[in-house]
């Protein structure tokens, strides 16, 4: 298995390995046009980490994606690319009215009154999932962080689901995660904000 940073030309691979390991979760929903348009505006933007897995095939199995400042980032890759994500906006608005409320209302929304979001941020972490267990997960978070304090980061966070997840929160833990608060997301969705120090 080598690491390695992900292409722009890469993110339709995001999306696909996006769908297989996130199977039932929101934004996965939203289509796989709305998740390449997701990765793409990451990938291509110069606040961002993302790093793949490649198999000895050449087969893209694994990523981790975010950025180096979480406050407002989201806000600042829609103003890059208000073009796309506004077409998006209208395709959801049309097929999911509902994702919409939901989508707005999640976005920047300040999470903990003590959160200033001056921390490194991990957006996504997707492996596929025949690949689970070989220790691909916690390689491509250590990349991330390796390359998130070669950027001046010395804070890294994360936000991962409250119920059902014991799992994810285990791998979190071993790789040397904390929590930091919970939270509540529109509508009813309990989550945790977790957060290292990479120092
Ligand atoms: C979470 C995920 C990225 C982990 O990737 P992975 O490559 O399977 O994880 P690793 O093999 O690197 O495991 C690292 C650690 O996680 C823990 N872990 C992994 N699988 C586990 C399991 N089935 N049960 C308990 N702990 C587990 C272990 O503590 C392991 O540490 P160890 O090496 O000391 O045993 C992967 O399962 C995934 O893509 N899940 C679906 C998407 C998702 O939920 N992403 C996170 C959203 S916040």
């Amino acid at each position: 298995m080598r690491f390695r940073t992900v292409k722009i030309a890469e993110s339709k691979t995001l999306a696909d390995i996006h769908k297989e390991s996130f199977k039932d979760f929101f934004l996965t929903s939203l289509g796989a046009h709305f998740l390449d348009t997701y990765y793409k505006s990451c990938i291509k933007s110069n606040e961002s980490v993302a790093i793949c897995a490649i198999d000895e095939n050449e087969k893209m199995v694994g990523f981790s994606v975010g950025c180096l400042h979480s406050k407002g980032f989201h806000k600042r890759l829609i103003k890059q690319n208000l073009g796309t994500f506004m077409l998006q906006g209208i395709i959801i608005l049309f097929s999911k009215p509902k994702a919409i409320i939901r989508l707005v209302n999640n976005l920047g929304k300040n999470t903990d009154k003590n959160d200033n979001g001056n921390y490194a941020e991990l957006l996504s972490i997707g492996v596929l999932p025949a690949y689970n267990g070989q220790g691909i997960g916690k390689e491509l978070i250590k990349r991330f962080e390796d390359e998130a304090m070669n950027k001046g980061c010395s804070e890294m966070a994360l936000t991962t689901d409250f119920d059902k997840n014991s799992k994810v929160l285990e791998f979190y833990k071993s790789t040397g995660y904390e929590i930091y608060y919970e939270f509540i997301t529109y509508p009813e969705r309990k989550m945790y904000k977790l957060k290292k120090n990479l120092k």
